[in-house]
C-alpha cells in the first residue's frame, strides 16, 4: 500500500555550474544596492529629494533582483552567498555618482547575457526566465534611466539640470 510519505515530492536538485553563477549575480545586485543605498543617501543630503527617492527605488529594486536570485539558489538547493561584495565605486557629486551606477549596470547587463547563455547551454529553462526578468529591468528601467540624467546633464549643463532636480 502507498503511504503518503512515499509520494513526497522531491525539490530539482540544480546544476552546481548555474548555482555558481547565480550567485555571482547575487554578490552584483547586492553590491549594486549598497551603492545605491549611500548614493541615495548622500543626495538627500544635499536636499535632492527627488533623486533620493528615485536612487531609493534603484536600490529597492535591486534587492528585488537578490531575492529572486536567493529564492532560486535556495530552490536548486544551494547555498545563497549573502556576504560577499564586489568594491564599491562611490562618487563625490552627482554626475560622477550617475556614471559609476551606470558602470555597475552596463556589467550587469553583461554578466546577465552570460548567465542566460549558461542556462540554455544547461537547459536550466525556469532560471532562465527568472534572469531575463532581471535583464529587462536592468536594460531598460536602470540603465535607460542613467543615460537619460547623463544625456540632460550634457545638454542642459549641471547647474540647469541640478535646479531642475530642486
Ligand atoms: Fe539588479
Ligand atoms: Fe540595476
Amino acid at each position: 500500500m502507498l503511504k503518503f510519505n512515499d509520494k513526497k515530492v522531491r525539490k530539482m536538485q540544480g546544476n552546481k555550474k548555474v548555482i555558481t553563477h547565480l550567485n555571482n549575480l547575487l554578490t552584483g545586485e547586492l553590491s549594486a544596492a549598497d551603492q545605491y543605498f549611500i548614493h541615495s543617501e548622500m543626495f538627500a543630503d544635499w536636499g535632492f529629494t527627488a533623486l533620493y527617492e528615485r536612487m531609493k527605488h534603484e536600490m529597492e529594486e535591486e534587492l528585488e533582483h537578490a531575492k529572486a536570485l536567493v529564492e532560486r539558489i535556495l530552490f536548486l538547493e544551494g547555498t545563497p552567498d549573502v556576504g560577499s561584495r564586489e568594491a564599491l565605486n562611490i562618487g563625490t557629486d552627482i554626475p560622477s555618482c550617475f556614471k559609476s551606477d551606470l558602470a555597475v549596470e552596463y556589467s550587469v547587463v553583461a554578466e546577465l547575457k552570460a548567465v542566460i547563455k549558461v542556462c540554455e547551454e544547461e537547459q536550466d529553462y525556469q532560471t532562465r526566465q527568472i534572469l531575463l526578468k532581471l535583464l529587462e529591468d536592468t536594460e531598460v528601467d536602470h540603465t535607460y534611466w542613467l543615460e537619460q540624467q547623463l544625456g540632460l546633464i550634457d545638454k542642459m549643463g549641471l547647474p540647469n539640470y541640478l535646479q531642475s532636480k530642486l
